[in-house]
């Protein structure tokens, strides 16, 4: 509770403390975030900026680090963790994870009947040939995630999806450096692949939980020792 404390007093203006002021809380605190990604529960939907309430907390630490690390490429957010401590993103994640997952519409796109089947088949058996696991083999059944490291896949919109595996296929240019897993997968699916995958993904009603730890099979959790080392490590 006491590192909590001064990092707190160290990262807040003086003058926040002065009376009349509004109290000294996370959510105060995480306005500057909030004006984009949206109050927990009232989030605005926007065609880029993901969701990020009752993410995996281990998920949302990775990331934050990524960004003011620079292993992440989004300028506004990293001028705004430039300064911040470890300890003090993890107190962020705590805080974003707690929360209840934001509310998200599903997008309205038009699937032809080939494109839900290409995207179904690769989401739940993915392709044996081609050595892809099932995205649900990692991201869960109901593909909300697991905990704690693996992000859900519902509730993103298409446009954050899509350039997400962009970023993944042009070498970590703007993402994955560490993310070995998922750019392995990105380079091995097709631009069509990858187009049917985020739509499909992006029209579905998000329900459900982030499953527990603990039931990844050893190769997948070989496949992404990265990530799961930056978990040990923290
Ligand atoms: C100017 C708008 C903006 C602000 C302010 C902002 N973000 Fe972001 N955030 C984004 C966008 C856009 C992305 C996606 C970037 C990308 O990958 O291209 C993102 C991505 C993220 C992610 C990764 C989400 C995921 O599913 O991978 C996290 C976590 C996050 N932001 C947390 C924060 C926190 C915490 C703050 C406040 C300190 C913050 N953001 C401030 C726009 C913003
Ligand atoms: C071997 C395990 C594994 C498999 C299989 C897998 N993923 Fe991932 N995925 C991960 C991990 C781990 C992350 C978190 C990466 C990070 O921390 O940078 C991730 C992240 C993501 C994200 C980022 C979500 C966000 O909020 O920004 C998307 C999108 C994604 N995966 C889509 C897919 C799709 C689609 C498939 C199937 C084609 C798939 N993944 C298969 C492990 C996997």
């Amino acid at each position: 509770m006491i590192p909590f404390i001064l990092t707190v007093f160290l990262l807040t203006a003086p003058a926040a403390n002065a009376a009349g002021d509004p109290p000294d809380t996370m959510s105060e605190r995480v306005k500057s975030c909030t004006i984009c990604h949206g109050e927990s529960g009232r989030a605005e939907q926007h065609v880029y900026y993901p969701r990020i309430g009752g993410k995996p907390v281990g998920y949302l630490y990775n990331q934050l680090r990524n960004f003011r690390d620079g292993r992440r490429q989004y300028q506004p957010m990293a001028i705004l963790l430039e300064n911040m401590s470890d300890d003090y993103l993890m107190d962020i994640a705590r805080y974003f994870s707690a929360q209840a997952l934001s509310v998200y519409e599903p997008e309205l796109h038009s699937l032809q009947s080939e494109e839900r089947e290409l995207a179904e088949t690769l989401i739940f058996s993915g392709d044996p040939n081609r050595n892809i696991p099932a995205c649900s083999d990692c991201h869960g059944r109901a593909l909300m995630g697991k905990a704690p490291f693996i992000p859900g896949l519902l509730g993103l919109p298409r446009a954050y999806l899509s350039a997400q595996f962009g970023s993944w296929r042009n070498g970590g240019l703007a993402r994955g450096q560490i993310s070995d897993c998922m750019s392995e997968i990105a380079e091995k699916l097709t631009d069509q692949e990858i187009n049917a995958i985020a739509k499909w993904l992006s029209i579905q009603t998000v329900s459900g939980n982030p499953e527990l730890p603990g039931n990844l099979s050893p190769g997948l959790t070989q496949r992404c020792s990265s990530i799961v080392q930056m978990e040990i490590e923290s």
